[in-house]
């Protein structure tokens, strides 16, 4: 198994541009999968302006590699994850007005929330992950809800220009996974990450997964997702170290 998981949100899309029934996630999972895919990521936002709930009642049904469901902690969404059940969830901040998630989850002004949602996700054997920032307080308050992992934020690094911005954003990863570790969390990341910036993130050692959307998908669109798929395994295995966080 690789460490990528593909997110497969912008499959949707496309679909959704013309509101009819192609590409179907469904199948882009699958070649995913046949790709060598750890797993298949997908985000259902409450204004459903890709992922819709038929397509994750279905890839929980098709995907045989892991299915990590990224939502917001509204009650009705909740309430959708404990009926689907996807093998992880990852819990993301969700703007109405915004392109893509921006923020990392604030952790720790929402950690009654948090806890409680890890609770429920619990009982139902859902890994629970949240996607934050590099910060000692959301690690932490990540890790006294009792998530099982999180997803650091690599935003910042992406969008970091210079080589001493970059270098500043790739230490500061690499200290909230150390610090993440400590705390007995799997470490994941994701955001921004493309065919050129993943080499010095996948060498980050001890990462556990990458989910990574749009560089796949938009390369897809000339390559196969299949193809795209694999190109991006081969860099991570490339630069990453074997040794994951699990
Ligand atoms: N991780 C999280 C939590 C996200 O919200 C997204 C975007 O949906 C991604 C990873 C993937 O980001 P990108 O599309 O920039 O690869």
């Amino acid at each position: 198994m690789s460490l990528l998981n593909v997110n497969i949100d912008h499959v949707a899309t496309i679909r959704q541009a013309r509101l009819t029934d192609e590409p179907d996630p469904v199948w882009a999972a699958v070649q995913c999968e046949l790709a060598g895919a750890n797993g298949i990521t997908v985000h259902l936002r409450q204004d459903r302006r890709h992922i819709c709930d038929r397509d994750v009642i279905l890839l929980k049904e098709t995907v045989c590699c892991k299915l990590n469901l990224e939502m917001c902690m509204t009650e009705s969404i909740v309430k959708i994850a404990e009926k689907i059940q996807p093998d992880q969830i990852t819990l993301v901040p969700e703007n109405r007005a915004e392109l893509t998630t921006e923020g990392g989850l604030d952790c720790v002004k929402y950690k009654k929330r948090l806890a409680e949602v890890v609770k429920r996700m619990h009982k139902k054997k859902i890994l629970v992950s949240t996607f934050i920032a590099p910060e000692e307080s959301q690690i932490i308050a990540s890790a006294q809800t009792g998530c099982d992992a999180i997803e650091l934020h690599t935003g910042m690094y992406a969008n970091a220009k210079s080589q001493r911005a970059i270098k500043k954003e790739l230490t500061k990863l690499s200290a909230a996974k150390d610090l993440a570790f400590k705390n007995k969390l799997v470490v994941h990341a994701g955001h921004g990450l493309t065919y050129r910036n993943i080499a010095a993130v996948a060498a980050i050692e001890g990462l556990g997964e990458f989910n990574i959307g749009h560089s796949i998908i938009a390369r897809a669109v000339l390559v196969g997702i299949k193809e795209a798929t694999t190109q991006m395994i081969k860099l991570i295995d490339k630069f990453g170290s074997n040794e994951s966080g699990r």
